[in-house]
């Protein structure tokens, strides 16, 4: 069973994108530069974006994080974007999901210039990312797809099962697969809250990404021998056993399934530091696009 480390390999990438930060800069160009905006005190979303201020840090990107009130206006929001979108010196362009009731998501992601979504949310580049054409991938299936080619696992021809429907997980990850692309030309099935015989299906699986969101779901009666086990979810679970208080858990029981596996994510330490590094490989892009690079 081959372990795949997301957090080295993530460690590396950071590594490359700080050289070709470094880089930018001796050319005297100013830094790439992400902007992020947190609507409401959700502690979770301030966690998430206190990371991406800190992985921006650790790469040399400028980051710029506009806290608003959690009664702020979809009004007040739209024009805080606007603003956004149209400083020269900003290349990346986040909104930390979710928001408020009284703000209407689908209106504030499609108000972002597509040019600066590093998110990969913008229904335009989602288009765009259906049909192979070049933009920001949303970030954990940018990190998964990055971590099948860096450990060489070969989807072409397999049958490749993704648990869980999410726009910004399984629902891109089935595109991203089932394309004419290396990785990609998996025959990809996709299930989700109604889907019948689920363990007949991901006993056939090739490659299996779990996204479904409920803790140590995938258990070992589900996966055949030998098959590829993407593990997305990440719960914290109470433990007396750390200093914390709990522990991280994914949406596949590691233990029993890493025996049958050929190569498995472990939570953590596997698709989560993917995710992050792939924002920051994003709002690189972005800059670059600026640049004509
Ligand atoms: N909330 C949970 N995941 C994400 C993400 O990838 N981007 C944003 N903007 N918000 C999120």
């Amino acid at each position: 069973m081959k372990l795949i480390d997301g957090k080295k390999t993530a460690a590396k990438i950071r590594e490359e994108i700080k050289a070709e930060v470094a880089q930018i800069i001796d050319n005297n160009d100013s830094a790439p530069h992400l902007a992020a905006i947190l609507v409401g005190d959700d502690p979770a979303s301030d966690t998430y974006v206190s990371h991406k201020e800190k992985d921006c840090k650790s790469v040399g990107i400028i980051s710029s994080v506009y806290r608003l009130g959690k009664h702020t206006t979809e009004k007040e929001l739209l024009d805080t974007i606007d603003f956004i979108n149209n400083d020269e010196e900003i290349h990346g362009l986040i909104v930390q999901l979710p928001l408020p009731d009284h703000i209407d998501m689908n209106r504030v992601i499609s108000y972002i210039d597509p040019v600066k979504d590093v998110d990969g949310f913008h229904p335009l580049n989602i288009g765009k990312m259906t049909i192979g054409q070049s933009t920001y991938l949303p970030a954990t299936p940018y990190g998964i797809m990055e971590l099948l080619k860096r450990y060489e696992i070969d989807t072409s021809g397999k049958h490749c099962v993704i648990l869980g429907r999410s726009n910004i997980v399984g629902t891109p990850m089935s595109i991203l697969l089932s394309r004419k692309s290396d990785p990609g030309n998996a025959t990809v099935t996709m299930c989700h809250s109604q889907t019948k015989n689920l363990k007949e299906i991901t006993r056939s699986a090739d490659i299996i990404i779990a996204a479904i969101g409920q803790p140590e779901f995938v258990t070992k009666d589900m996966v055949k021998k030998d098959a590829v086990i993407i593990d997305v979810g990440i719960h914290r679970i109470p433990s007396d056993k750390t200093k914390s208080g709990f522990r991280l858990i994914g949406d596949v029981k590691f233990d029993e399934v890493a025996k049958n596996a050929s190569a498995i994510t472990p939570v953590p330490g596997g698709v989560g530091p993917m995710t992050r590094v792939a924002l920051l490989l994003n709002t690189l892009k972005a800059f670059k696009r600026t640049r004509g690079l």
